[in-house]
């Protein structure tokens, strides 16, 4: 027997059988060649010294340990899971981080709901989308979403979401809501990949600056998570950086030493393709090219096969062959981008040979220009250290959280946004970072 809520499923679920079968079109011709808006001012360098004090033991669980690193109003909580299934992952997590997770969900939940009802004009979604947010609510949407990608997405993801949920009794649906923003909101974020003679030493880098929405309080509990999975079902061990009770990908690297980074396109040109609701979401899409990409080669065949959803921007480091790509990504059509071909080719993003990188959007020439000249000006010097000191705090860019990968030497740096009552600069750009030794991370036994 059906229940009436099956019912309206089934409703919505043939009205979207017609909807997606034409997947939606950047949102009007006119907006092709658009520019995002001219910002030429420089920040100040970020002269915090890097905190390089060691994880301090916080509590443990059976199949996780939680630690602390970091120091002042610039700590972060460095969490270690071990499992055989996704489930033993999210339930040593949600053990663990249950009040952290309280006190972040309900808050985000709040804040976006509200967010995204003020400005579902800039979102570009498809109309039906819009109809049902407005009509039916954003959690109605987002359940309805999460049944589009369901199919697509590896099913240890959700259980994951299911012990994490089961662990911090938190409600099972606000935590997989949570996993369809990064869909209908769009950072604008930052990347580079630099290997070779452009790196002091030869090293391989990779910036990964996210600038999403600073208000949502994510910043006030930020989370490095470090998966080691029992079994090779589950992949090989890697970091995702991201917010307690948060676990798609945004930014993190893999102990195979690939890193990832992306970029919400609000500024396409028409060499994008089309957008759609239906695939595998993008932070899934990242997490996978950490947990069972081995090579730079894995990594790309995975983006080119897998049923891709909106525009992005993505870029893959390989510290193994010492070499970076960028990605032109949408639902159907992808390019791939060495220093040689790397897309748009314009006087405000010239190639630098050794280098991929996009300063905040696609068609965004003061933001590209910015970035382009801290990297040419320092060609040959950068190292993690100067481009936390005079890049990312220069052009801008990383609001919420900044990642710099050094994928050489198998370190990571963090920063966050300041949080609520704490101190000093707002932008995570602009506060101390903390260097986390993924050598030692990834060898952490229980
Ligand atoms: C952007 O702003 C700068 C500084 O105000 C100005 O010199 C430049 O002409 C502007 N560029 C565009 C494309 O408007
Ligand atoms: C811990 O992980 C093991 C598998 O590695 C699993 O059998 C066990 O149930 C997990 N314990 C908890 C409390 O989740
Ligand atoms: C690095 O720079 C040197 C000297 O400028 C040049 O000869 C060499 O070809 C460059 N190597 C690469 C990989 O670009
Ligand atoms: C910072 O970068 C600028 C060029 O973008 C350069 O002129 C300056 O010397 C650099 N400062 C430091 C401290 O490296």
């Amino acid at each position: 027997m059906f229940s009436q809520s099956r019912l309206y499923y089934l409703f919505i679920g043939l009205f979207l059988v017609i909807q997606t079968s034409s997947s939606y079109k950047p949102s009007s011709i006119k907006n092709l060649g658009a520019f995002c808006a001219n910002d030429t001012s420089h920040g100040y360098p970020n002269l915090n010294p890097i905190d390089q004090s060691q994880p301090r033991l916080i509590n443990k669980v059976e199949n996780g340990t939680l630690y602390q690193i970091g120091s002042g109003d610039d700590q972060i909580w460095l969490i270690h899971v071990y499992g055989n299934t996704g489930y033993d992952f999210g339930y040593a997590y949600g053990t663990l981080l249950r009040d952290q997770i309280h006190k972040v969900l309900p808050r985000a939940w709040t804040h976006f709901q509200q967010e995204i009802i003020d400005s579902l004009k800039d979102l570009k979604l498809p109309k039906w989308f819009e109809n049902i947010i407005v009509n039916q609510g954003l959690d109605v949407a987002l359940d309805f979403q999460n049944e589009l990608v369901k199919k697509y997405t590896d099913e240890e993801i959700y259980n994951e979401m299911r012990g994490l949920a089961d662990a911090s009794q938190i409600d099972y649906k606000i935590v997989t809501r949570l996993h369809m923003l990064g869909e209908i909101t769009r950072g604008r974020c930052s990347l580079y990949g630099l290997w070779g003679n452009v790196t002091l030493g030869g090293k391989t880098l990779q910036l990964r600056a996210l600038d999403w929405d600073v208000d949502a309080g994510l910043q006030d509990y930020p989370v490095v998570t470090i998966y080691h999975p029992r079994t090779s079902k589950l992949g090989h061990a890697f970091a995702n950086v991201a917010w307690a009770g948060y676990i798609g990908t945004l930014t993190g690297m893999s102990s195979l030493r690939l890193g990832i980074s992306e970029i919400g396109v609000s500024f396409p040109d028409n060499t994008f393709g089309d957008e759609s609701m239906s695939g595998l979401p993008f932070i899934f899409v990242e997490r996978y090219i950490l947990q069972y990409s081995e090579t730079l080669d894995d990594a790309l065949s995975f983006i080119s096969d897998v049923r891709r959803t909106c525009h992005l921007i993505l870029g893959v480091a390989d510290g193994k062959l010492g070499t970076a790509r960028m990605i032109q990504y949408s639902h159907s059509k992808v390019n791939f981008f060495d220093d040689q071909n790397l897309q748009p080719l314009a006087d405000w993003h010239p190639r630098i040979p050794n280098a991929v990188y996009s300063g905040m959007d696609w068609l965004c020439p003061s933001r590209q220009y910015k970035l382009y000249r801290a990297i040419i000006d320092q060609y040959g010097q950068i190292t993690p250290e100067l481009s936390i000191k005079n890049i990312t705090s220069i052009v801008k860019t990383g609001d919420l959280h900044v990642g710099v990968y050094d994928l050489t030497d198998n370190i990571m740096y963090v920063a966050n946004a300041r949080g609520t009552d704490e101190q000093g600069p707002k932008e995570a750009y602009n506060r101390q970072f903390v260097k986390i030794d993924l050598n030692i991370e990834f060898a952490r036994q229980q």
